[in-house]
């Protein structure tokens, strides 16, 4: 059985998430090398953050840690995606394989090893260690993004080169400064339990940490708007986006280093 989460906390907060990517480990830095509850048997794994946070007792059971997604995730995404949209606003499988395919380091999952049957995404789930086939991590909410030169997120920045190779602008741009939130979306039987403010929560702070972008954006409906302004994201009014029948309004959050006194804190404004 998994061990209690209280005996996981760790000393330091969320703030201590190790680098995005799975690949990516800042020479420099020491990596969170936590393991999920109930790994004790694994080695080290680097890329993975138990999650340090408390006060949702629903959401702590379940033991949810974050962990960059790869492609052997794209399958459990699909199905947390269709559970979580209407139809004409999902990522389809091949935007997915794209994405991670070209900016895993910029995706974030959070994963239970519980494997009730109930969760759609236990049948795609993938073992945590190859040592230890039984331990499966099971998708529960996911972040997937792309990097764009643009200071919002744009129809480019959301279709796939292949829809029109002519046209350069589609699809990831690598110098780009601006991290494209494409998804954030929890299984709809776990939402509001606090997983997707923990996730996402865990994903800024390591866009910050990774120094790898001056903001990130997305677009939202004007009903998640006051959800995204907890996180510091602006409202920048209604997007030219046509994506999904249009109606979005542009998020941004300005991503920076400050010094407040007490040592670097990371600022998410
Ligand atoms: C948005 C989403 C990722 C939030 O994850 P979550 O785990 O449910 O969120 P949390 O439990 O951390 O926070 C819950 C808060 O989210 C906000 N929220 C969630 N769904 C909302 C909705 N449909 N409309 C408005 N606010 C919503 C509310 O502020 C809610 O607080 P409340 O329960 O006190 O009202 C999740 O609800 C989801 O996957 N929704 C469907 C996909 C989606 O709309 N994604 C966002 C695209 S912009």
């Amino acid at each position: 059985m998994p061990r209690d989460l209280t005996s996981f906390v760790k000393e330091d907060a969320l703030s201590d998430m190790s680098p995005l990517g799975r690949s990516e480990q800042h020479q420099d830095q020491q990596p969170t090398q936590q393991d999920p509850p109930g790994s004790q048997d694994e080695p080290p794994m680097m890329f993975r953050d138990s999650i340090q946070a408390k006060g949702n007792q629903e959401r702590d059971e379940l033991h949810p840690y974050t962990q960059t997604l790869t492609l052997s995730d794209v399958d459990s995404c699909v199905i947390l995606e269709e559970a979580a949209f209407p139809p004409h606003e999902r990522a389809t499988k091949e935007k997915f394989r794209y994405r991670l395919g070209k900016c895993s380091e910029l995706s974030l999952g959070i994963f239970t090893s519980h494997e009730g049957t109930d969760i759609p995404t236990a049948a795609t789930s993938q073992p945590v260690y190859s040592g230890a086939p039984h331990r499966k991590a099971v998708l529960l909410g996911h972040i997937v993004a792309t990097k764009t030169t643009n200071a919002i997120v744009s129809d480019s920045d959301m279709a796939l080169p292949s829809d029109d190779p002519a046209n350069p602008a589609l699809g990831n741009k690598q110098e780009g400064r601006t991290v494209a939130i494409h998804s954030l979306a929890v299984l709809p039987q776990f939402q509001r339990k606090g997983l997707g403010s923990t996730l996402l929560k865990a994903y800024l702070d390591r866009l910050a940490k990774q120094d790898v972008a001056d903001r990130a954006a997305l677009i939202a409906h004007e009903d998640m708007i006051p959800y995204y302004e907890k996180f510091g994201f602006k409202n920048r009014g209604k997007s030219a986006a046509q994506f999904g029948g249009g109606g979005w309004f542009d998020m941004v959050k300005e991503v920076t280093l400050e010094d407040e006194g007490d040592g670097l804190i990371w600022s998410r404004r």
